[in-house]
């Protein structure tokens, strides 16, 4: 018998605050992976895969899909709204995309109609410092799931747990929507009947996604794990408490999909070429100017799940660096460069300076001691011209690549991939 993995898994996390362009990326490795496999986070997700001019916005359904024939597992870590994973599923079968390789773990807790309503309610009593949710249920789902209270796939593909169980926590949630929110009671009795429905068409997904994946490390299979949002969304790493409730860390892929460790030796972390945000909380390189604009309408930023505009802003190093080392990351993917073509001068953070004249190069732990930064830029030369055609890293001005290099400089780690559209093609590796 032979001990320990011989292709260890590869992982893709997000290094900024989500939307980083994962899909494509993932996409584009799930072409010579053998399996997909998300660990974290819910339909708060939108991931972009564009190829041959078709458009396809993933919620919950790993960017293998495309791949007919490659299973994509959903594992523990993940909350699946039923009625959301369906409709994504119907959506996909009617273009045309087979999804019948899917598995979802029966471990992974259900998002329900009270999730979504509490979400959106704790979100109004915030007043004026809500986080800016994407009111999908997702921080109630793991509020639950934390407290022990919560409903799993497992529960929800058998109807007589279900019933017993929601009955119960349904109950207990009307209380608390009746008494501390002032709202109406649900109609649990109907909610059980419509999630019973939507439990009888998924249980054929149901299967156990920590023994599908090591068996697959241990065939010495190509295994790929899909991290969705990003390092600074991240529930202990990110700008708490303008966080996600998950863990979208590399580490989260263990404890999300049920692998340890060992199985993994690659990390990518995805980056635009900028930074942008969507919801509330800390960004040190915001621009509130045209140019910050010029990139929101040139680089469409616009929330894949929720349409809001995107907050736009300059590389920033300093979150680079604390991506680089709570990942362990291995390699950098920078997108959407060709956004930044004809902005003129270019700014990278490098470091923060506090109020006293000191200068932070870590990413600090608390939002007040943030409040207290500037960023410190680097100037470094603009370029211009469409890049959209270029097929080798090389084609790419002079002044792109110096950007690039400096880009690794500063984030203390290799840039393997550069992203000059949104296109599968339009990607350049190294
Ligand atoms: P994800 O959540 O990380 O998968 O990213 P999203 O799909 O939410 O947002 C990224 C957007 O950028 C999508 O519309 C992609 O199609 C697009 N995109 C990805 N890479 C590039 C790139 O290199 N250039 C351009 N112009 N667009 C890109
Ligand atoms: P992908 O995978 C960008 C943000 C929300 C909000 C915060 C908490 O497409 O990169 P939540 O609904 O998760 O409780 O909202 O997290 N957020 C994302 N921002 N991309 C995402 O996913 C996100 N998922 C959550 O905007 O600020
Ligand atoms: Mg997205």
């Amino acid at each position: 018998m032979k001990w320990g993995f011989q292709m260890p898994a590869k992982v893709v996390v997000g290094v900024q605050w989500g939307d980083e362009g994962k899909g494509k990326i993932i996409d584009i490795l799930a072409s010579r992976a053998d399996v997909v496999i998300r660990s974290q986070g819910g339909n708060n997700a939108g991931h972009t895969v564009e190829n041959n001019g078709e458009v396809y916005k993933l919620h919950l359904i790993p960017s293998g899909i495309l791949y007919k024939g490659t299973p994509c597992l959903i594992g523990c870590g993940v909350v699946i709204d039923p009625k959301g994973i369906l409709q994504e599923i119907d959506g996909l079968v009617a273009r045309g995309i087979d999804c019948e390789n899917l598995r979802i773990d029966p471990r992974a807790h259900v998002i329900m109609p009270w999730h979504i309503e509490l979400d959106g309610l704790s979100e109004k009593m915030r007043g004026g410092s809500e986080i800016g949710t994407t009111r999908r249920g997702i921080g109630p789902c793991y509020m639950d799931k934390a407290e022990r209270c919560g409903l799993r796939m497992y529960d929800l593909v058998n109807p007589d747990v279900f019933e017993e169980k929601a009955k119960s926590v349904g109950e207990m949630k009307n209380k608390l929507l009746t008494a501390i929110y002032g709202v109406e009671a649900l109609d649990i009795d109907t909610i059980i009947k419509e999630y019973i429905e939507y439990g009888k068409r998924l249980s054929k997904y149901i299967a156990d996604v920590s023994v599908l994946a090591y068996e697959a490390c241990k065939q010495n299979k190509n295994v790929l794990f899909e991290g969705a949002q990003g390092t600074l969304l991240d529930i202990d790493m990110g700008t708490y408490p303008f966080v996600t409730s998950s863990h979208p860390v590399s580490g989260g892929v263990c404890t999300g999909c049920g692998i340890g460790p060992t199985a993994i030796d690659e990390v990518i972390g995805v980056a635009k070429a900028y930074t942008t945000r969507v919801g509330k909380g800390p960004f040190p390189t915001e621009l509130d100017d045209e140019i910050g604009e010029t990139i929101r309408t040139r680089g469409n930023e616009f929330g894949t799940t929720t349409g809001r505009p995107r907050r736009t802003g300059w590389f920033d190093a300093v979150i680079l660096r604390h991506a680089v080392r709570v990942n362990g990351l291995t390699g950098l993917a920078i997108n959407k460069l060709d956004t930044l073509s004809d902005i003129g001068e270019l700014r990278i953070c490098v470091a923060y300076k506090k109020q006293d004249g000191s200068v932070l190069k870590d990413y600090p732990a608390s939002l007040e001691e943030l409040a207290l930064c500037e960023p410190v830029y680097e100037e470094i030369a603009g370029f211009t011209g469409d890049l959209s055609g270029c097929k080798k890293f090389d084609e790419l001005p002079q002044a792109c690549k110096d950007y690039i290099k400096r880009l690794e400089e500063v984030c203390e780690c290799p840039v393997t991939m550069v992203g000059v559209g949104p296109a599968r093609t339009q990607n350049l590796e190294r």
